[in-house]
């Protein structure tokens, strides 16, 4: 199936001169505080994202009104929250494009408030969902328009429903997924439907010692979800290839780990591990064998879908890793894609950003795309709009 079918896109929408859109945007952006204490806008991937649709609404002769959320304030007004930074930056890339206040001010927005929903889209015409990297959430702002407003999909959204709904349908062979991360429960869910969907899936970070342990490696002191050991044995013997660390680089017993300058910092011996890891010594980055693995498989892959970092990256020490994949992953030949959120991050970091093919705006909204087949509440709401093709 087509990944778009039934979404309204923005040429499904009524004539837009003169008239009011309302367009969800997620300018949920990392902020960077001065020392004058201003705030400014440290990385504005997602504001650029969003440019081609709202000014091809401007182009139509439409009012166009951008309305996002920022943080995670306490559903009250709060001044560190406030959109004006964003404002600021939008303003220098595409004037003429009001933004309205923080939606989570309003508890009415993650409750999804019929009376919140009503306030929202009182004086607009249509609405256009241009933020991808919410759409996981059933929040008023993205669930709530689209039963009264001539809604659609914003450019950068569609696209992202197209890249991921594509990986899931029809990718390139040998389709090889390397995923990463601390938490192995934040990432079973879409660990089993990718399973299902690659040749091969390797598993690096925090998250890969509940499997080591589930394969009965000794893990030492490293990261265990002793609760999720029986679902990392079912997907080892799921038939799909997944690679483990063969080696980990680790930390000896009473060290620290973390970004210098941040509490304790980088404290403590380092030493790369083969095998099982004694008690004490926490693993923290994938060693330099697994590293070469990894880059491997991701040099041989047709696709290849990155998502989480394989170490401790904020840490030098265990940023080997990560380095070594994501430079795998710009060269490669393969269709790269890769999820928001940390691996964004981290990609930015080494300078490699335009050398994926794609970059999703959404890390959650990324994850929860594959978990659920291609289906989010955001696409689900667009689907239901007045104008969606049926
Ligand atoms: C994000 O940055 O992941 C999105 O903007 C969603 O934010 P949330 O996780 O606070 O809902
Ligand atoms: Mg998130």
């Amino acid at each position: 199936m087509n990944p778009l079918q039934g979404l309204p896109l923005l040429e499904d929408l009524p004539e837009l001169n003169a008239k009011r859109v309302l367009v969800r945007v997620d300018f949920n952006v990392p902020l960077h505080i001065g020392i004058d204490g201003r705030a400014t806008v440290a990385d504005d991937f997602r504001i650029l994202a969003a440019l081609p649709t709202l000014r091809w609404l401007q182009d139509q002769g439409a009012d166009v009104v951008a309305s996002s959320h920022l943080g995670r304030p306490p559903n009250a007004p709060d001044p560190r929250w406030e959109m004006d930074p964003v404002r600021d930056r939008l303003q220098t890339l595409c004037p003429g494009i009001e933004l309205s206040e923080n939606l989570r001010f309003n508890p009415g927005e993650k409750k999804n408030d019929p009376t919140f929903v009503a306030s929202l889209i009182e004086g607009f015409d249509a609405y256009v969902n241009e933020a991808f990297g919410v759409s996981h959430r059933s929040h008023a702002s993205i669930v709530g328009p689209p039963h009264f407003l001539p809604s659609a999909a914003g450019l950068r959204l569609a696209k992202e429903v197209e890249v991921l709904g594509g990986l899931l349908e029809a990718p390139a062979r040998p389709f090889v997924a390397v995923v990463g991360g601390a938490k192995v429960a934040d990432k079973l869910d879409v660990l089993k439907v990718l399973a299902t969907k690659v040749d091969t899936l390797a598993v690096g970070g925090g998250m890969a010692f509940t499997f080591l342990a589930a394969r009965g490696q000794r893990v030492g002191s490293s990261l265990l979800d002793e609760e999720h050991l029986d679902d990392c044995r079912a997907l080892l013997d799921s038939g799909t290839e997944i690679l483990l660390p063969t080696d980990v680089r680790a930390l000896e017993p009473g060290g620290s780990f973390g970004p210098p300058g941040a509490g304790v910092g980088p404290r403590g011996g380092v030493k790369v591990v083969e095998g099982d890891l004694t008690d004490g010594w926490t693993g923290l980055d994938i060693g330099p064998e697994t590293s070469a693995a990894f880059a491997d498989a991701v040099h041989r892959a047709g696709t290849v879908l990155w998502n989480g970092p394989l170490g401790a990256f904020e840490d030098k020490r265990f940023a080997g890793g990560t380095r070594v994949v994501a430079e795998a992953v710009a060269d490669s030949l393969a269709f790269t894609v890769v999820g928001g959120g940390d691996s964004a991050s981290a990609l930015d970091l080494l300078g490699l950003s335009d050398k994926v093919d794609f970059l999703s705006t959404g890390g959650g909204a990324s994850l929860t795309f594959i978990e659920r087949g291609g289906n989010l509440p955001a696409l689900e709401a667009l689907r239901q709009a007045p104008n969606a093709p049926r």
